[in-house]
C-alpha cells in the first residue's frame, strides 16, 4: 500500500504559550514496498507524524492517502477498521500485557478468531525467534525477547504497512540490530510497506529512502 501525505500540519495547544507548530506542512510519498528510515533529532515530530500516517492521531490539517483513500475524511470507526485491517506498530516500549502469555499477547489484536489464528501466531513466534517463550509472561523475557514479541503482534494481522517508533531505544547495540533486520527482512518477505524510525546510520543505508526530519519539517 503507498501512503502520500499532503500540507500535513499538527498543532498542540499549551497552557500560555501560542500553538506550537510540531509539523510544519510535510508533503511526501511513500510507495507500496518501500523501506523508509526515519531519521532526526529528538523532538522533530518523527513520533507524531508516524501516530498519524498509522491513524492513531489526526492532523490540524492536511491529508493522508492511503492506497488512494483520504483516510481523515473518515470518522473514528472508518481509522479503527482501517488500522485493523492493514497497519501494524511496534513501538519504543513494547507496551506487553504484563498479566497475558506472550501468546495471548499476540493473539490480543484477533482475539475473536484466536482459535483460527492460533497456528499463525505460532509460525510468527517462531519466525521472531520467540516461540519457546509462547505459553510464558512478558516479565520472564528480556529486553530484545519482548521486542520480539510486540513485533509478533503487530504482523498478526497481515499488516500491509507497519510502523516502528525507535523499537530499539532499550536495546543494547546488537540486540537492536537484530531487531531492525527483523523487521526488514519481515517487510521483503511479505511486501508490507515499512517506515522505522531509526537513528542507526548504518541500518538507514540500506533503506529504499531516508527521511530526515528537523523542526517540523522535512530536511533533505
Ligand atoms: N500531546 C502533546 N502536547 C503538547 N506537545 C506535544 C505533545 N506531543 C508531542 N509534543 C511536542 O511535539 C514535539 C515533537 O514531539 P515528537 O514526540 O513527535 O518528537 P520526536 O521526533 O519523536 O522525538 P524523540 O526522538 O525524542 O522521540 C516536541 O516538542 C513535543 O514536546
Ligand atoms: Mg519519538
Amino acid at each position: 500500500m503507498n501512503i502520500i501525505a499532503e500540507n500535513l500540519s499538527k498543532n498542540y495547544k499549551r497552557k500560555d504559550l501560542l500553538d506550537i507548530k510540531v509539523l510544519k506542512d510535510i508533503d511526501f510519498e511513500i510507495m507500496s514496498g518501500q523501506k523508509i528510515a526515519l531519521t532526526g533529532p529528538s523532538g522533530a515530530g518523527k513520533s507524531t507524524l508516524i501516530h498519524i500516517l498509522g491513524l492513531m492521531d489526526r492532523p490540524t490539517s492536511g491529508k493522508v492517502y492511503i492506497d488512494g483513500v483520504d483516510c481523515f475524511a473518515g470518522d473514528d470507526k472508518y481509522l479503527c477498521v482501517m488500522r485493523k485491517k492493514n497497519i501494524g506498530f511496534v513501538f519504543q516500549f513494547h507496551y506487553l500485557m504484563p498479566d497475558f502469555t506472550v501468546m495471548e499477547n499476540i493473539l490480543l489484536p484477533v482475539w475473536n478468531e484466536k482459535n483460527i489464528k492460533f497456528k499463525q501466531a505460532q509460525s510468527i513466534l517462531e519466525k521472531v525467534g520467540i516461540l519457546h517463550w509462547q505459553n510464558h509472561f512478558p516479565g520472564e523475557l528480556s529486553g530484545g525477547e519482548q521486542q520480539r514479541a510486540a513485533i509478533a503482534r503487530a504482523l498478526i494481522n497481515n499488516p500491509q504497512i507497519v510502523f516502528a517508533d525507535e523499537p530499539t531505544g532499550n536495546l543494547d547495540r546488537i540486540t537492536g540490530l537484530e531487531i531492525e533486520k527483523l523487521l526488514f527482512e519481515s517487510s521483503s518477505e511479505t511486501g508490507s510497506t515499512l517506515v522505522l524510525v531509526t537513528h542507526n546510520g548504518e541500518l538507514a543505508s540500506k533503506a529504499d529512502k531516508i527521511i530526515k526530519m528537523t523542526d517540523g519539517k522535512m530536511s533533505k
